[in-house]
């Protein structure tokens, strides 16, 4: 089953209800929410008040992408601001499985995310206390980069981890995910594909039919 997971990182905030609405009536059934704080990321977005504040707008998965550092005191938060799903990148955190641990407890799905240079050990302990892993196919920080190939071989690998597990582990890849790659990235074993400039357009209003293109990609 693939799913698609639009990032509102590219959303016009302004209007940022109606964006998510708009996605959401095309079909979608997860929002990615990139949280990052200018410290384990050069950017800086959006937090635990924004993430309450759309929640009511949907019973649809939110899937907290947080590229924060320190990562554990904020995760109660989010839980509480209703988020599904919560990632984090062990660079950002002392204790991974303490940090897994912290998610469940709050009861949310916890994801490992991966950027381009990180290596693939760090699931070598934890692998089935997982819910997600998430592969960067950016370095994280920015929307509208251009997808790294490389991470077409780290999917393979992690989808021959997660498969010789025989848990149900999401596969997400994140990051210059388009019409033109969305198959070949889901013939390298991804199943969940977040999509933020190719469904919104940097500033501008999304596109409905930028979502059913995309969707009709893979
Ligand atoms: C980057 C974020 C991504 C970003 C992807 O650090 O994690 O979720 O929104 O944007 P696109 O799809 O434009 O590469
Ligand atoms: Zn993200």
């Amino acid at each position: 089953m693939y799913r698609i997971a639009p990032s509102i990182l590219s959303a016009n905030f302004a209007k940022l209800g109606e964006e998510i609405t708009n996605v959401l009536d095309s079909g979608a059934d997860i929002i990615h929410f990139d949280v990052m704080d200018n410290h384990y990321v050069p950017n800086l977005t959006i937090g635990p008040l924004v993430c309450e504040a759309i929640r009511p707008l949907t019973k649809a998965i939110i899937d907290v992408h947080l590229m924060v550092e320190p990562v554990d005191r904020i995760i109660p938060d989010f839980a509480k601001a209703g988020a599904n799903i919560i990632s984090f990148h062990p660079e950002a955190s002392r204790h991974i499985d303490r940090t897994i641990g912290l998610i469940k407890e709050q009861g949310c799905k916890a994801g490992l995310v991966f950027n381009p240079a990180t290596p693939l050990s760090y699931l070598d302990h934890v692998l089935d206390k997982l819910d997600l892993v998430l592969i960067m196919s950016v370095n994280p920080g920015f929307g509208g980069q251009a997808f790294i190939p490389e991470a077409l071989n780290k999917l393979q690998a992690v989808r021959k981890r997660i498969d010789a597990s025989g848990k149900d582990i999401w596969l997400e890849i994140d990051g210059g995910v388009k019409v033109d790659n969305i198959a070949e990235i889901a013939r390298a074993g991804a199943d969940t594909f977040v999509a933020g400039s190719a469904i919104y357009g940097a500033g501008k209003d999304s596109d409905p039919h930028r979502y059913d293109t995309i969707v009709s990609a893979m």
